[in-house]
């Protein structure tokens, strides 16, 4: 099976890719690398020992994206490609709306003209709002709080009128719940520019002694110890995830939507805690107001991926922070130029 991913070069995208060699597909790659690194294709071809195709496009360049269909005989597309950071999103709406939509409008409508029309579409639990209960359920009601989380909300709205205009189309739609961790080579891992906005990446650099302390933005949660709660999964996990929905995404037509977490939650402190224990150094911490937008508690039910995709998260939260720890300490700087 060819496989196109768009965003291959990506946090989750090279470890899907990863994935996807191991088990002896055929791998495209379609990267404009507006957030990751060249590099991190020669670290794929280490671990896997294979190669794939490699364009450096941009989804927004219809001409090019045309010419890698051209040339290859794709059977379906993962899509990643997409900016992804919420603060920026409220700070940039226009180039968030203008690149993840009308790239993934110029995608699809490329896929069709060359008769292309299973897609893996990478959604995010962003789409269920402040839920109204938890574990989230992929039949919640679905509502946004920022530019980022509309833009994947709107994508998949618009999936849902392609498959409903046209039969021979097949959509998956991952709801991601946390990403972190990283490969256990320690060769690729989340590289995120300047400080991280996300929880995982600013305890290892505080573990590290690269950044002073880490701000816990609000113990007045109604959670546990009141700190928020996340339902933290593995990344390579979540990239297996991508496997199993591809074969089911080609053999069933029509749409459908996949909650890709592990359905426990972890809270803030817990995390702190763990990545301590899993790595014996020490994470120092203050507490700080809440986190405009942020929500008490967040985790997933995942038991429709499991019978409908047969896909179970496997690692726990100790390898989960392990191989963050790990990727951190041999990538101090992430991937350097
Ligand atoms: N947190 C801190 N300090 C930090 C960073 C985070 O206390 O320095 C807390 C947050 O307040 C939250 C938890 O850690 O309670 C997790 O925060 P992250 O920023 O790591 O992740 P979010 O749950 O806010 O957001 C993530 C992705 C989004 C995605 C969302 C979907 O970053 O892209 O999950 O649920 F939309």
């Amino acid at each position: 099976m060819k496989v196109l991913v768009t965003g291959g070069a990506g946090f989750i995208g090279s470890h899907t890719v990863v994935e996807l060699l191991n088990d002896g597909r055929e791998v495209i790659i379609v990267d404009n690398f507006v957030n990751s690194k060249p590099v991190v294709l020669d670290r794929v071809r280490k671990i896997t020992g294979k190669d794939f195709k490699f364009y450096q496009v941009d989804l927004l360049d219809r001409d090019s994206l045309e010419k890698v269909f051209a040339e290859n005989e794709v059977d379906a597309v993962i899509h990643f490609a997409g900016l992804k950071a919420v603060g920026e999103s409220v700070e940039q709406p226009l180039r968030y709306y203008h690149n993840n939509l009308t790239g993934t409008l110029i995608l699809c409508e490329v896929m069709a003209k060359y008769g292309v029309k299973n897609i893996v579409f990478s959604s995010s639990a962003t789409v269920y709002g402040k839920p109204k209960c938890v574990p989230i359920k992929e039949d919640f009601p679905l509502s946004t709080t920022n530019p980022y989380g509309e833009t994947k909300l709107e994508i998949e709205r618009i999936l849902k009128d392609v498959t409903i205009a046209d039969k021979d189309w097949s959509v998956s739609i991952l709801r991601y719940f946390n990403p972190i961790g990283a490969h256990s080579s320690g060769l690729i891992g989340e590289d995120p520019k300047g400080i991280p906005n996300n929880l995982l990446p600013y305890v290892a650099q505080v573990a590290s002694g690269k950044l002073e302390c880490l701000s816990i933005y609000g113990n007045d949660y109604e959670t546990r110890d009141g700190t928020g709660v996340r339902d933290f999964i593995h990344v390579v996990d979540l990239a297996k995830a991508h496997l199993k929905a591809l074969d089911r995404t080609v053999a069933v037509k029509g749409i459908d939507y996949y909650n890709i977490g592990t359905g426990n939650g972890y809270s803030v402190l817990e995390i702190v805690k763990a990545y301590e224990e899993a790595t014996g150094k020490k994470v120092k911490y203050k507490f700080a107001p809440r986190r405009a937008g942020d929500i008490g508690e967040c985790y997933a039910d995942p038991t429709k991926a499991e019978k409908l995709l047969g896909w179970k998260a496997e690692k726990d939260i100790y390898q989960m922070c392990k191989d963050a720890a790990h990727w951190q300490e041999l990538n101090p700087n992430g991937y350097e130029d």
